[in-house]
């Protein structure tokens, strides 16, 4: 038992934790539309309201209302209700949507992903590593202490792992602190950190986390450099204006301006986060003026790599994680 279950754990880590198929689902106005995941929680990429094919939830409707293909608005409430859970569903014409083209028939074209949270358990006195390469860590869940007796359980005397409803409440709070938003961390599960919330138990940290999609942007020197998020906030993970590499930006220009690849202006983040951090987009020049010239006479260019983060404290987190716990706690009694 105790080893089917570390199977089957370290299965679900190996299997999980990016992003599964894209879904798309298309719903007549005034039909009503479900988005739903059977594993992990919806992240919806678009969501459009218009018309952009003539076929679709054209039937018994009079042509004039079906040839218009060139219509389509955002729709954000979609992201905003639907984020985070694992189903969703609402009547369309419930959604006040204000009209983008008035006499054509319109219906909904919602795209999305489920994301996969990954699970990470640190037995007491251990380091563990989170770690999304390119893309930033979102926590859903955390709690350093014992709800399962198998756990971390091995050869130890039964009185220490007997006691399965202990929780340190701090324990979320504390892994978000560290760990959101970046890249990697690492996590110590201790009692120094966490404190004990069940002296003489043996413990663990148990974390379920997803990885976020960042974005990278490349800018030549001398155009502008524009950063969208179609639904949540931008979060400048790293930016620099200069040159690390002979290849990009390179088409055109002499090997002078394009050999030296150290150079790096060291405000960039700092001007970055100033001019969009927050923001739903922003556009800014990769030049001299905004950022100082960090190697005269290289020609330069400006890389962001940004993530669309939805405001801390928003329903997405709280919802994400009240499902993760909630889809953990069934399948894997964590
Ligand atoms: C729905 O939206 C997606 C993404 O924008 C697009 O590729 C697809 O063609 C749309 N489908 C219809 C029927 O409008």
């Amino acid at each position: 038992m105790f080893f089917l279950k570390i199977f089957l754990l370290s299965m679900l880590i190996a299997a999980l934790g990016w992003v599964s198929a894209t879904e798309n689902v298309i719903t007549c106005f005034g039909r009503v539309q479900r988005l739903s995941c059977d594993t992990g929680f919806i992240s919806v990429q678009s969501a459009i309201y218009g018309r952009t094919d003539s076929t679709v939830c054209s039937a018994g409707r009079p042509h004039l209302e079906t040839q218009n293909t060139q219509c389509s608005s955002s729709v954000p409430l979609i992201s905003q209700r639907c984020n985070g859970q694992s189903a969703c569903e609402f009547k369309t014409d419930d959604l006040g949507s204000s009209d983008p083209c008035v006499g054509t028939f319109k219906y909904y074209n919602t795209t999305y992903n489920c994301i996969q949270a990954r699970l990470s358990m640190t037995c007491e006195g251990g380091y563990s590593t989170l770690d999304c390469g390119n893309n930033v860590i979102q926590i859903t869940s955390a709690n350093y202490g014992r709800t399962d007796r198998t756990i971390c359980s091995e050869g130890l005397p039964s009185r220490l792992t007997e006691d399965t409803f202990c929780f340190a409440p701090d324990t979320l709070t504390s892994v978000v602190s560290r760990c959101n938003y970046k890249r990697s961390c690492v996590l110590e599960a201790t009692n120094a950190i966490f404190t004990d919330p069940c002296v003489g138990t043996y413990k663990y940290l148990a974390v379920s986390y997803f990885c976020r999609p960042a974005v990278t942007s490349v800018t030549c020197e001398g155009k502008s450099a524009t950063l969208t998020c179609e639904s949540g906030i931008l979060q400048i993970l790293s930016a620099n204006y200069g040159r690390t590499d002979s290849t990009t930006c390179s088409a055109g220009r002499p090997v002078g301006q394009i050999k030296k690849t150290d150079c790096y202006a060291t405000n960039t983040q700092t001007e970055m986060t100033k001019r969009c951090e927050g923001k739903t987009s922003c556009v800014v020049p990769a030049t001299n003026s905004v950022f100082s010239d960090p190697c005269v006479g290289t020609y330069k260019y400006l890389t962001a790599v940004y993530s669309c983060v939805l405001n801390e404290g928003f329903a997405f987190n709280r919802l994400a994680s009240d499902s993760a716990v909630k889809n953990n706690r069934e399948k894997y009694h964590f």
